[in-house]
């Protein structure tokens, strides 16, 4: 979302014409958005977000991923595939869908556990921790390093360009574009120089390792390609699952009677958190553009349009999901889409579902009792994509 922190509250609901915003609980007003008819924002951006909507605009072939000018986060090229629509975007999930199925990610898991566990042995003497900068910031970089085959060495770059893009500084658009622009010149550099040296050595049985030997109809990816698809990945797979670990565990700190029952039963943590990602959707908005004049479930969309698809409002439709504002581990179908739908649904969407579920029972396994510590509490940023920025936890020394 464009909204600076302080004016998150008054844009967003001057926006929207909601009547209330909550930085700590936005969903109620993602509910009364999902209710509004045909809702626009002031500058003619449409809106679409009851879930019914958003999933019929998007099978729509006339509904694009970008204006054909502008590509997303500071990207120079189309990012691959998020920046394709139609053919080109059909032709590269192919190729990469194979590589993130939920066999393949499966190995990964005594990875994510391992990772895990560094982290917490760093602090789980202590009785309290910021589970940001302990935990939720570092893991999904420390994991993604390893998923390329990169040193570890090189976290802090990670780190700082996934910040730049997500949440660029500047007074203005222009000055936001030319800071993302400058960090993503680096990390183009930066991916540049690894391909190049693992185009030297023999292939490793790593995710770049199946970049550069996978082949789809006779043809191998260009660096190039390469190169646009990793960009990508260092947004996709970096923030997202960092807020939406933060928001999860948060929740847990504050719901010891659901925590109980997920420490006791480890087993329920997949429902646990599908049910989570649809009440906290952690990336809450998309935007698509119209090629065409369309009509979708009655609703005129004139070709030139720009259209905000609201996945958080879409999650807390009650006509999708009742009673949206209960978390409810048992609700007996979740077809949530806090990974988007359509065809650009999350790529990564079962490495995100493992790295939150292992994450999460490691992290319980070693520290089933926490709370938010007294007189602290949870701040939350809906800036870009919803987590903490702060997360103080206290727990009892084992
Ligand atoms: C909990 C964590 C995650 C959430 C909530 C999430 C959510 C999303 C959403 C909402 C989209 C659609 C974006 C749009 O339409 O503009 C998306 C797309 C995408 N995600 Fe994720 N994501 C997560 C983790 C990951 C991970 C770990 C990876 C990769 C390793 C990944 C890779 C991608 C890619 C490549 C796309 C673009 C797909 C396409 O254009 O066809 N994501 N994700």
């Amino acid at each position: 979302m464009s909204m600076e922190d302080e004016s998150v509250a008054p844009a967003f609901c001057a926006a929207h014409g909601l009547s209330t915003w909550d930085e700590r609980h936005p969903q109620a007003a993602f509910t009364e958005l999902s209710g509004q008819a045909c809702p626009v924002r002031p500058d003619g951006t449409l809106v679409v977000a009851n879930r019914q909507e958003v999933v019929d605009f998007l099978r729509h072939p006339a509904v694009r991923a970008t204006d054909g000018v502008h590509y997303n986060l500071g990207g120079k090229r189309p990012l691959i595939p998020l920046d394709l629509d139609g053919d080109a975007h059909r032709k590269y999930r192919r190729l990469l869908d194979p590589l993130f199925t939920p066999k393949r990610v499966a190995r990964l898991e005594p990875l994510i556990r391992a990772r895990t566990n560094a982290l917490i042995d760093a602090f789980a003497h202590a009785g309290s921790a910021d589970l940001m900068p302990d935990l939720c910031g570092p893991l999904p970089t420390h994991l993604f390093i390893d998923l390329l085959g990169l040193p570890t060495a090189d976290l802090p770059r990670f780190l700082e360009f996934k910040e730049a893009v997500v949440r660029p500084k500047g007074a203005t658009e222009e000055e936001q574009q030319a800071y993302m622009r400058a960090a993503g010149d680096r990390m183009y550099e930066y991916l540049e120089a690894v391909l190049a040296e693992r185009r030297a050595e023999p292939p490793r049985d790593d995710v770049l390792g199946g970049f550069l030997t996978t082949e789809h109809e006779g043809r191998r990816l260009t660096d190039q390609e390469i190169i646009d698809v990793c960009y990508l990945l260092v947004i996709a797979g970096l923030d997202t699952v960092t807020s939406s670990l933060s928001c999860l565990l948060a929740w847990f700190a504050e719901h010891p009677v659901e925590r109980r029952r997920v420490v006791a039963h480890p087993g329920l943590l997949r429902k646990a958190v599908e049910e989570l990602m649809r009440f906290e959707s952690p990336v809450p908005l998309a935007h698509r553009w119209v090629v065409e004049d369309i009509e979708v479930g009655g609703r005129r969309f004139p070709a030139g349009a720009k259209v905000e698809v609201v996945w958080a409002a879409a999650n807390a439709d009650p006509a999708a999901f009742p009673e949206p504002l209960t978390v409810d581990f048992d609700r007996p179908r979740n077809a949530h889409i806090g990974f988007a739908a359509g065809p650009h649904r999350c790529l990564g969407s079962n490495l995100a579902r493992l790295e939150l579920r292992v994450a999460i029972e490691e992290f319980h396994r070693r520290i089933p009792d926490y709370e938010i510590t007294p007189g602290d509490e949870v701040v939350y940023t809906n800036y870009g994509v919803r987590g903490a920025i702060r997360l103080p936890i206290t727990f009892p020394v084992r």
